[in-house]
């Protein structure tokens, strides 16, 4: 199984539009390797790939991987698309990959209930992009070899949908994890997840590799920094770092280990950060777009 960093920056990628923070202008700068949004492509023939979230940035993440360049006139290697929540950062990209060319899209009930909520979504034209439905739990194939399989993890509505209030700690639908596998190998994909409970650890148990939410260092870090004004928590995410972070839960996950959907605050962008020492020490390799892992 190949697994490739389409976008490994959370939403609003690295730099983003409207920010001023240190790691922001020195990507501008070219000084810090700039990083887009969420997304990776998965395949086990090497001929037949999963996009996993369709970010905003999909356009020029596709241009710059030659393993996803059409094949002929019209037509394309994407067999397939799958969502793992509702956000923007996870669902925009999917307007780009309209024009025709036919994919599955796969997600929970929950989620295409979000896409169907949103009429522009209805420009994927249902003769050619098929919506399914996948249950959790319930193993799924992609084209070229590869099984998938959704499950709940800790999170909340998009951030577009939250009401007066939000409960972060939702466990259904809305906010999901996926595992790969070939028939050999084992991988993780959880972009997205408010706190690990027990029965998370348990079922990572036979990952070979494992990627997740990196979104921040701090809990309260965008507060700190001046860039907001909610905490990480409050977001859905965990933070890496502090006594029920995602270092010290997953510590004992002898996968191998990447982080992904990293803010542009974080300082595990950079190489010569303490931060980023860190996680390399604990087992954690941090994501930047093009990476490959081969399994
Ligand atoms: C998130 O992961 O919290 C979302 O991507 C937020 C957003 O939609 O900007
Ligand atoms: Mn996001
Ligand atoms: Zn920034």
């Amino acid at each position: 199984m190949k697994i490739v960093v389409l976008g490994a920056a959370a939403g609003g990628g690295l730099p983003q539009w409207n920010c001023g923070c240190v790691n922001c202008n020195d990507a501008r700068a070219g000084r810090l390797r700039s990083s887009g949004q969420s997304s990776l492509a998965v395949s086990a023939d090497g001929s037949h790939w999963s996009i996993l979230n369709a970010s905003p940035d999909i356009r020029q993440q596709m241009q710059d991987r030659p393993v996803l360049h059409p094949h002929g006139l019209r037509g394309s290697p994407v067999a397939s698309v799958l969502v793992t929540n509702g956000d923007i950062d996870h669902i925009a990209g999917l307007l780009s990959l309209r024009e025709q060319t036919p994919f599955d899209l796969f997600a929970t009930a929950g989620i295409h209930e979000v896409l169907e909520g949103n009429r522009i979504f209805d420009a994927l034209a249902r003769d050619k992009v098929a919506r399914r439905r996948v249950a959790l739990d319930t193993p799924f194939a992609l084209q070229g070899g590869l099984q998938a399989m959704l499950f709940a993890v800790p999170g909340k509505v998009p951030l577009f949908m939250e009401g007066e209030t939000v409960d972060t700690g939702l466990i259904g639908e809305q906010t999901v994890g996926v595992r790969l596998s070939d028939g050999q190998s084992t991988a993780y994909y959880i972009p997205g997840c408010a706190h690990v409970p027990d029965d998370l650890l348990d079922r990572l148990s036979d990952a070979d590799h494992l990627l997740f939410d990196g979104t921040l260092w701090d809990d309260d870090e965008m507060i700190r920094s001046g860039t907001g004004i909610k905490t990480g928590r409050r977001m859905g995410h965990i933070p890496i770092s502090g006594d029920d972070g995602s270092l010290l839960r997953l510590a004992g996950l002898t996968a191998g280990k990447t982080y992904i959907h990293i803010n542009n605050t974080n300082p595990v962008w950079r190489e010569d950060s303490a931060e980023r020492a860190e996680v390399a020490r604990q087992g954690w390799q941090v994501a930047h777009d093009g990476l490959e892992i081969v399994l």
